[in-house]
């Protein structure tokens, strides 16, 4: 009997933000992983689910290359996939913790993709959970999409040029992992005569939550924004 791999979403930091589905299965699992890597700080996940671990539970880091090289991720998942699948093989519930939601642009979907080929008969569930951009938007009091508007879900990973064909084909953009080309994504902004139409959300529930509207200050920065940051635009003005 092979054991059942569970993404579970543990919310975008405040640890209240949990679903009650998620802390049950948490306590009934015997293994927990989560991605770690310089920026992806695991601990923090753990932080957020670690009262609801039962005694004795084993936690372990899988190490997550920070890279778009793909031999290296390639390697990485393949690694990661062994070790999940011994402990599942052997009859083992395991979870695999991502902040926000698994499904959003998270380290999951690779772990599922190569466990559900290495292993065709497993079962795997996924605990959703409210995305960071979703509690950005509560902590803001921003609206994200009403009526028959859209919203677009882009990353600023790679740095601004996927912003101005979401906001030429939305009316509302989430621009996720800003930190690396934020200069770049705020000249964008800019450019687009969006200045007073975005909003800038940092380490939202956590300590150093940054909510700020203020296009000068933020382009007065000297440093780049801490990783979990992310940027909502609405292009007929914000509420605030
Ligand atoms: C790898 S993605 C994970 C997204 C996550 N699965 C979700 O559903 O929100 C990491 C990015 O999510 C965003 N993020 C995650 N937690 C956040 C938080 N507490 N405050 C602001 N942004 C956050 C940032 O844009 C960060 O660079």
């Amino acid at each position: 009997m092979l054991g059942t791999l569970f993404g579970i979403g543990v919310g975008p930091g405040d640890p209240e933000l949990l679903t009650i589905k998620a802390a049950r299965i948490l306590r009934e699992v015997s293994h927990v992983f989560a991605a770690s890597s310089s920026k992806n700080d695991y601990s923090l996940a753990f932080s957020i689910v670690r009262e609801h671990l039962r005694e004795g539970t084993t936690v372990e880091q899988l190490a997550f290359p920070m890279t778009f090289k793909p031999e290296q991720l390639e390697d990485a998942w393949q690694a990661n996939c062994e070790k999940v699948s011994e402990i599942l093989e052997q009859g083992k519930d395991v979870a695999f913790l991502t902040l926000g939601d698994p499904l959003i642009y998270s380290t999951f979907a690779y772990l599922m993709r190569k466990v559900r080929r290495r292993l065709p008969q497993v079962t795997i569930t996924v605990i959703p959970a409210i995305t960071s951009f979703q509690a950005a938007a509560a902590y803001a009091g921003e609206p994200l999409v009403e009526g028959e508007e859209a919203l677009t879900i882009v990353s600023g990973a790679k740095g601004a040029n996927r912003l101005q064909d979401a906001a030429d084909a939305a009316e509302n953009v989430v621009i996720m992992k800003t930190y690396k080309h934020f200069k770049q994504i705020l000249k964008s902004i800019r450019d687009q005569g969006l200045e007073d139409r975005f909003c800038f959300v940092s380490r939202c529930g956590l300590d150093g939550q940054i909510v700020e509207r203020d296009f000068e200050k933020l382009a007065a920065m000297e440093q780049p924004p801490n990783y979990l940051s992310l940027m909502i635009v609405k292009k007929k003005g914000m509420e605030k």
